[in-house]
């Protein structure tokens, strides 16, 4: 793991917590800034991925807008300092109510995931006396080669508007007196490594659909092309930052310009993954007769992705960098959770490992930390933060206005 803090900081804290780097946070961002100005490419958070405060407040206060997926999420997004006209909204299942913290909110678009939703947010808007800024979800019918879990673009799927409600689609738009059509939406899938391919295929099919519904007199001011850019999960000090380089270009090349026209983007994971690490501590080595196990106190309920993804989270032994000599072996390293798929990885090479060494599982930022459960009812993990060098538990960053404040005051 980069050197973001003093190991002996971490050892003071008590385990299992999620630690931030900040540092590595704002290299990312600044990223996503500096090519979103070049090639005029307007990025929103996808706020499902890490929806911890500091991490909202500085995504906010570098100028991206916020993709969220609940009314809640739009709440907490407004409240850490996103603007109203720069917060997308999408989801299958919006209540009233959430529809109504939308639109008296008065958010830049709902992305709307199908017709009888379009029929309520109309009627909701009438009743409030409000336009409703929305944008429709295509489903574009693309298989985005990622986890089926997470691959959310083929035809039969609960996302989206699919093209047999093409023309029920434009009829009702016609009819919906308060609805504001700002545009299309598309979202295919998380995780895609595949980035060239993926990402222009699905730009081909956003290009032909955005011309069917223009032929047809439907002005297509927004084209927002959703998230999905993958991290590293086996090399993330190798590439800490993903390569939002060929994403930002093979979109600015694949979806056609024109003038007024703006495209978006939803990145999530790609944004926060590589800054969040869970620190455990192991509790026990126990010999098993083929395999020896290290037992830690972080479990499926702190991280899921690998109990129910079968993700990859690349582990480290970070007590025992200190100990040069240390031999290499091979472990299965699970955690405390009476469930046989709360494993973290199995025929892990790792330095000889002792009871009470700390343990970093990496590349946790994105959907580690908000998909955590009390299963067990076991304590939910704290998040700490090293912002230039120190440890704190607030997580401000001199940009966003923040204090240092640090664990020992
Ligand atoms: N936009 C929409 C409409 C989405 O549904 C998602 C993610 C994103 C953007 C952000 O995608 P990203 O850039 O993070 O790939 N829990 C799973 C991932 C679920 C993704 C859901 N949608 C995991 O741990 O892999």
């Amino acid at each position: 793991m980069r050197d973001i803090c003093d190991i002996k900081d971490l050892e003071k804290i008590r385990t299992p917590f999620y630690l931030y780097d900040m540092g590595l946070l704002e290299r990312t961002v600044s990223e996503v800034v500096r090519l979103s100005a070049q090639y005029g490419i307007h990025a929103h958070y996808a706020v499902k991925a890490n929806a911890e405060e500091p991490v909202l407040r500085y995504v906010a206060a570098s100028g991206l807008g916020a993709d969220c997926v609940s009314g809640n999420e739009v709440l907490e997004a407004l409240r850490c300092g996103f603007p109203a006209d720069g917060i997308v909204f999408a989801g299958v299942g919006k209540t009233d109510e959430e529809i109504e913290i939308a639109v008296r909110n008065g958010i830049f678009a709902m992305n709307c995931e199908s017709l009888p939703e379009i029929e309520v947010i109309d009627c909701i808007a009438e009743r409030l006396g409000k336009k409703a800024g929305i944008m429709v979800r295509i489903n574009p019918n693309i298989d985005a080669h990622t986890h089926k879990y997470i691959t959310t673009g083929l035809e039969e799927n609960k996302f989206g508007v699919s093209e047999h409600e093409f023309e029920a689609l434009l009829e009702l738009l016609g009819r919906c007196k308060w609805i504001d059509f700002k545009g299309l939406h598309f979202h295919i899938g998380s995780q895609i490594l595949d980035v060239k391919d993926v990402f222009s295929l699905e730009c081909r099919r956003a290009g032909e659909i955005v011309s069917y519904f223009e032929d047809r007199g439907l002005k297509v001011e927004n084209v927002d092309l959703g998230g999905g850019l993958g991290i590293d999960y086996h090399d993330p000090d190798g590439h800490p930052v993903s390569d939002f380089e060929t994403w930002f270009k093979t979109i600015a090349a694949g979806i056609p310009s024109r003038e007024g026209r703006r495209i978006f983007v939803e990145p999530g994971r790609s944004l926060v993954g590589q800054c969040g690490t869970l620190i455990a501590r192991v509790l026990y080595v126990k010999h098993g007769v083929d395999k020896t196990f290290l037992i830690t106190d972080a479990g499926m309920n702190d991280l899921i992705r690998p109990a129910l993804y079968g993700a990859y989270h690349k582990v480290e032994n970070l007590s025992a960098m200190s100990r040069k000599d240390a031999e290499m072996k091979k472990y299965d390293v699970v955690g405390p959770v009476c469930e046989s798929s709360d494993v973290w990885g199995e025929d892990r090479e790792l330095p000889e490992t002792e009871r009470g060494d700390l343990l970093a599982i990496r590349s946790a930022g994105a959907y580690g930390q908000v998909m955590a459960s009390r299963y067990n009812l076991r304590d939910l993990a704290l998040a700490y933060y090293a912002v230039d060098g120190k440890l704190n538990s607030d997580g401000m960053m001199p940009v966003a206005g923040g204090k240092h404040n640090s664990i020992d005051e």
